[in-house]
């Protein structure tokens, strides 16, 4: 029986899910699916139009009206391409702070089940495999060392390695402790360190956990 399936990838910034998510769709032709990119696409509407991030009801607005659309490469806020404007340290930032609102997750983890509602996809982010998709055929949490993900993130995007790391464990905690889906391993989920890895192993990893629990990109129903 055909029944799409959903590669849930889950993990803290730096530890390679984008990498590794967009090769593990490509090589299955599923969709690639960031979510984080969502969060930081309300942060950056929020930043423009000077919304608090403590003023939840005015952000959960921004998250129901705002028009999302993710290609592989790009992403699109009522639009405007948004790609690179989301990708500064200061988004970064404010994306995690926007992810605590209670409304702002109901509205973007709706769009998200939209998404993988119609096609296989390989969704990342921090609850895909806890709480968008927690039926989710694969669970990837891939992991790494706090002082190798700062450096990944230094290489990507320049910056101070001491101010960056700050910033990735500033970002790591509010994501683990905040209330509303934390960043959590689901208990079936497999866990990868990619510290020493590189990221072709990685994704010929997850492939093999993929074609194991699948045939022909089919879900194998029992
Ligand atoms: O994956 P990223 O660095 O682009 O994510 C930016 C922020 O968005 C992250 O610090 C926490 C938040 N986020 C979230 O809360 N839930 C997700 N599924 C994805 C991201």
């Amino acid at each position: 029986m055909e029944k799409r399936i959903v590669v849930a990838i889950d993990g803290p910034a730096g530890a390679g899910k984008s990498t590794v998510a967009r090769q593990v769709a490509e090589r299955m032709g599923f969709l690639y699916i960031d979510t984080g990119a969502m969060y930081r696409a309300i942060a950056l509407w929020a930043h423009r139009q000077g919304t608090a991030f403590d003023d939840h009801l005015n952000l959960t607005q921004l998250a129901l009206a705002a028009d999302i659309e993710l290609g592989p490469e790009q992403v699109f806020l009522n639009g405007e391409d948004v790609s690179t404007a989301i990708r500064t340290p200061e988004i970064a930032s404010a994306a995690s702070k926007v992810s605590v609102v209670a409304g702002v997750r109901r509205a973007l983890v709706e769009k998200q089940r939209a998404m993988g509602a119609r096609l296989s996809v390989v969704m990342e982010g921090r609850d895909i495999a806890t709480h968008v998709f927690p039926d989710a055929q694969i669970k990837i949490f891939l992991d790494a060392a706090a002082d190798v993900r700062a450096a990944r993130r230094v290489d990507q995007l320049g910056g101070d390695i001491l101010a960056v790391t700050q910033e990735i464990q500033a970002r790591d905690h509010r994501d683990r402790t905040r209330t509303e889906a934390p960043l959590l391993q689901a208990p079936d989920a497999v866990y990868l360190d990619t510290s020493n890895l590189p990221s072709d192993e990685v994704v010929e990893a997850i492939l093999q956990i993929v074609r194991a629990r699948t045939s022909n990109g089919k879900a194998v129903t029992s």
